[in-house]
Order: structure tokens, then C-alpha cells, then sequence
């Protein structure tokens, strides 16, 4: 069996200094949950930056230690890589422009830079680490320019690249200075993935456009090679969140979820703080259900999580202070004395507590402006496997409403819509629900974060086989 080198900004694992120790964390994030997901059905390796500057030399031969026994590499970052590469160039550049956040796109030569050489970081990481037959998988955005730096190294090797956040359309990508330069780093690969058809679609008219390469079929011919341009929307371990395993005594908060939704109809609204994900529109959007339908006052609440991210960047410390205040301004305006509609929670919660709140909760309110897939969407529809209740309200900005047309879509920006939406679905007779249900997580079954993995494995190989065969 050949290896599988993963390469992300991010591993699996998050470290945290806490009173002077490391603390591993799970990550957050589609990326890593749903990579992770992978582990018996391949041999791989991840290189990876663990989220957390380590200067001592000491400590970073302890983390080297401890993470090679999972298979896991690290690529440590200064303080400096991670204000100018991390923060700077990916999240305030390609991240709100690749969400059509143009407004937030900073245009800064010296994070440029800085991209470009941890990019070159992550190669020199990932070189001496591959083996003859491996297959090497490079993911998102953090490292566009790595594919053409691992092939200069390696010109046999067979290279994929998935890029987990939209592609956006070819004049809003076209203002970027460095455009050109972004699109040959992915080219270096063999194959390129993407979740929709649309991304797929506004990728190859950037790389018509500006680098001139015309494509048949999603087949590009870049020098002597052929990159093969497809999409793999990315699914979920199904059978994770359907029949989730764990400790059979529920924590306390888990307890007090179950016992919430005994009294209420609860409507779960689960993010990374993150502007694309639309967080305000949608309290705004609570706010006006709230308003126009009395009836549903204390009978009703939105049990709101918001995992803390990329906290220093300036645009995610305002959306904090929003997120705060509409909160407390919803609560002041409609609490009752043993009833407050927003249950806010700004932090990440654990497997256990996660999976209890998906299968307690009837409505997933997701709407997001832009987003790339979101597997929440599909995590809480597996969370529904026994039950067959639960309704979806999903954003038809999200990547993942082109599988799951089932659910109830709405615009994000339409307070009314999402109104109507949220009626609709708190009088959704049962048999709907589960017919509803049924369809998409057939779907979301047969078409899992294995599936999604193998299958993108399985058209690189076919690629590499034909492109051996024509040499
Ligand atoms: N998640 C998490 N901790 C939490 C809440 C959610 O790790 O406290 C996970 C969630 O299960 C999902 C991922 O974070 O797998 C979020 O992925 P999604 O695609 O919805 O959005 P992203 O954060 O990648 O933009
Ligand atoms: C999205 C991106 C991932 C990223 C994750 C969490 O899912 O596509 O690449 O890892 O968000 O963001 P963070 O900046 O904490 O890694």
C-alpha cells in the first residue's frame, strides 16, 4: 500500500501553553475533523503546523516526540510566520477575498513574502520525508505556492491539491497582484480538488485567463504534464456522528442540554467566529422571528455556539464585540423571567457534548455568507440516524446545499426568509421531517469522508498510471 502524505497548515492537533505545559487539543475546523476521520482506512503521515509558537528546544523535541507516534510531523512558526503567513497573508488576504469579503482583502507586500517562505518552510519539512510510491496530498489555502515547490524537488511524485474554502469567481480573483503566481503554485499538482462544481468552474477560468491553459473535460495540459481538475465535495464520518461512542454517563452539560429540549423546541447555531459564517445576520434574523411571532416566547431558543478563532485578527476581534452585544441586546429585549432566547457560548465544546446537542436539537439554523462546505450541516443531519426528527435550515451560500436539497434553504441576508424558514420547520409535520431526513443521509452515507478520500486517491492514481503509460 502506498503512503499518504498529508499536508495542511494545521494538524489534527492543536497545542496550548497552559500554566507553563503543553496540552494537546483536537483541532477545530472542517479540514482537520474530517482528515482525521481517515485513520484505519490508510497509512499516512501529516505535516503540520501544531497552532502554537515553541521556541525551546527542549519542548520542540518533546512535541517532535510525542506527535511522530501518531504520525504527525510538525512545522514549528515564529511569531513571526504566524503574524505575517498565518494571520496575515492567509486570513486578512485569500481568506476574506476567496469569501467575497473584499472590503477586509489586505493588499501587504512584506506578508506576501512571508507566505512564500513558509511555504518553503512546509517544503523543506515535507522533502526529506518522502519515500518512493508515496502519495502526497497538500490541502487549503495556507499553502497555494507548496505543490510547485514539492514538484521542482520531486518531478516524478505524484501530487494532489484540495482546496477546503470556495474558489471565487474570476473578477473577483483577478484583482489579486500575486493571482498569477498563487495559480502556478497549485498547477505544481497533479490533480486539484475542489467541494462544487461552481469553484471548480471559476477555477479554470482563472487559469484560462491568466496563466492561458485551456481545459478538456477538466483536463489541463500544463508543460509535459497533465493536471487533472475535478470535484470531490467532502463528507463526513457518517457512522461518527450517527451512533456516537463515549462515555455512556452524559457530563452535566450534556444533562442539562437533554433536559432543555424536553421543555423547548431548540435551535442549534454551531461556528467558528468567523465573518463568513454570518452570525449576526442570523441573530438579527432571530431577533426579528422573535418580534413578529409572540406565540413562540418561551417556547422556543437558540442555543448558540461560537468556537473562538484566529482571535488576532482585527476583523474577528470586532465580530466578537457584535456578536456580544446583539446577543445581550436580544436577551434584554425578550427575556422572560425563566426564559431567555439565546443561549450564547463563546467557546469550543467536546465530542461528547457536541454529538448530545446535535441529537437533542429539532431545528440547525446554518447560514452562512460563504462557506466553502460546512459539515455541520451534514453532522447533525447524521446525528439524526435513530430518531429521524430534525429539520436543516441551510444557506444556499454553503457549499454543502448542493448535496443536501432537502433541507430548507434560505438567503442568509433575508431576515423574512429566514423567518418563514424557521416556521416552517417548527410545524414540519414528522413524516416530513423523516422523509426529508432519510434522503439526505442516504446521501451523506454512501458518499463519506472515506469515500471522499478514496475516490480523489483513485482518480490521482488512474492520472499517474496514464501519465507513466504515455512516457
Ligand atoms: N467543531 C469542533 N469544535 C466545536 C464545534 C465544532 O471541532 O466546539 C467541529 C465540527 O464538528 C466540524 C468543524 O468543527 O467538524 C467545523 O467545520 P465546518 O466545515 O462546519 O466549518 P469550518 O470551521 O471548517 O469553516
Ligand atoms: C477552515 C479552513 C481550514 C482551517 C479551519 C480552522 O476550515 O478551511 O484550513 O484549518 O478553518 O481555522 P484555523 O485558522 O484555526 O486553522
Amino acid at each position: 500500500m502506498s503512503r499518504l502524505v498529508i499536508i495542511s497548515n494545521r494538524l489534527p492537533v492543536t497545542i496550548k501553553k497552559e500554566a507553563g505545559d503543553l496540552i494537546y487539543h483536537p483541532s477545530a475546523g472542517g479540514l482537520a475533523t474530517g482528515l482525521n476521520s481517515l485513520d484505519e482506512s490508510f497509512e499516512k503521515i501529516w505535516i503540520g503546523w501544531p497552532g502554537q509558537e515553541i521556541n525551546d528546544e527542549w519542548e520542540r523535541a518533546t512535541v517532535q516526540e510525542d506527535l511522530k507516534k501518531d504520525g504527525l510531523y510538525p512545522v514549528f512558526l515564529s511569531q513571526q510566520d504566524i503574524a505575517l503567513y498565518y494571520e496575515g497573508f492567509s486570513n486578512k488576504t485569500i481568506w476574506p477575498h476567496f469569501h467575497y469579503f473584499t472590503q477586509y482583502t489586505s493588499y501587504n507586500d512584506d506578508n506576501w513574502e512571508a507566505y512564500q517562505a513558509v511555504n518553503r518552510k512546509f517544503a523543506e519539512a515535507v522533502i526529506p520525508l518522502i519515500q518512493e510510491g508515496d502519495m502526497v496530498w497538500v490541502h487549503d489555502y495556507q499553502l497555494m505556492l507548496l505543490p510547485a515547490m514539492i514538484r521542482e524537488a520531486f518531478p516524478e511524485v505524484s501530487i494532489g491539491f484540495f482546496l477546503h474554502i470556495p474558489f471565487p469567481s474570476y473578477e473577483v480573483f483577478r484583482v489579486l497582484p500575486w493571482r498569477r503566481q498563487l495559480l502556478e503554485g497549485v498547477l505544481g499538482a497533479d490533480q486539484i480538488g475542489f467541494h462544487t462544481f461552481g469553484y471548480m468552474r471559476h477555477f479554470l477560468s482563472a487559469v484560462y485567463r491568466i496563466c492561458g491553459f485551456e481545459h478538456h473535460f477538466g483536463m489541463l495540459t500544463v508543460g509535459n504534464r497533465l493536471v487533472n481538475v475535478d470535484v470531490f465535495p467532502m463528507g463526513i464520518d457518517y457512522e461518527k456522528y450517527a451512533h456516537p461512542e463515549g462515555e455512556k454517563q452524559l457530563s452535566e452539560a450534556s444533562q442539562k442540554i437533554v433536559a432543555l429540549s424536553q421543555q423547548q423546541k431548540l435551535i442549534i447555531s454551531i461556528d467558528r467566529l468567523d465573518y463568513s459564517k454570518g452570525i449576526p445576520q442570523r441573530l438579527r434574523a432571530f431577533a426579528s422571528f422573535l418580534q413578529g411571532h409572540p406565540e413562540y416566547h418561551g417556547k422556543v431558543s437558540l442555543v448558540m455556539i461560537v468556537v473562538p478563532s484566529r482571535a488576532n485578527v482585527p476583523q474577528y476581534k470586532a465580530l466578537k464585540h457584535k456578536i456580544d452585544n446583539l446577543v445581550g441586546r436580544i436577551n434584554g429585549e425578550f427575556s422572560g423571567f425563566d426564559w431567555a432566547p439565546v443561549q450564547y457560548f463563546y467557546r469550543s465544546l467536546n465530542f461528547g457534548d457536541l454529538t448530545t446537542l446535535y441529537k437533542a436539537a429539532h431545528i440547525a439554523l446554518i447560514t452562512p455568507l460563504r462557506d466553502g462546505m460546512n459539515l455541520v450541516a451534514k453532522e447533525f443531519i447524521a446525528s439524526k440516524e435513530d430518531s429521524k426528527q430534525g429539520v436543516i435550515i441551510l444557506s444556499e451560500m454553503a457549499g454543502a446545499s448542493n448535496e443536501l436539497t432537502e433541507a430548507i434553504s434560505v438567503n442568509p441576508q433575508d431576515r423574512q426568509d429566514i423567518t418563514d424558514a424557521l416556521i416552517q420547520a417548527l410545524n414540519m409535520p414528522p413524516e416530513e421531517q423523516r422523509a426529508r431526513l432519510e434522503s439526505m443521509q442516504e446521501k451523506l452515507r454512501k458518499y463519506d469522508v472515506k469515500n471522499w478520500a478514496a475516490n480523489f486517491i483513485k482518480e490521482q492514481k488512474k492520472l499517474m498510471e496514464s501519465q507513466r503509460a504515455k512516457i
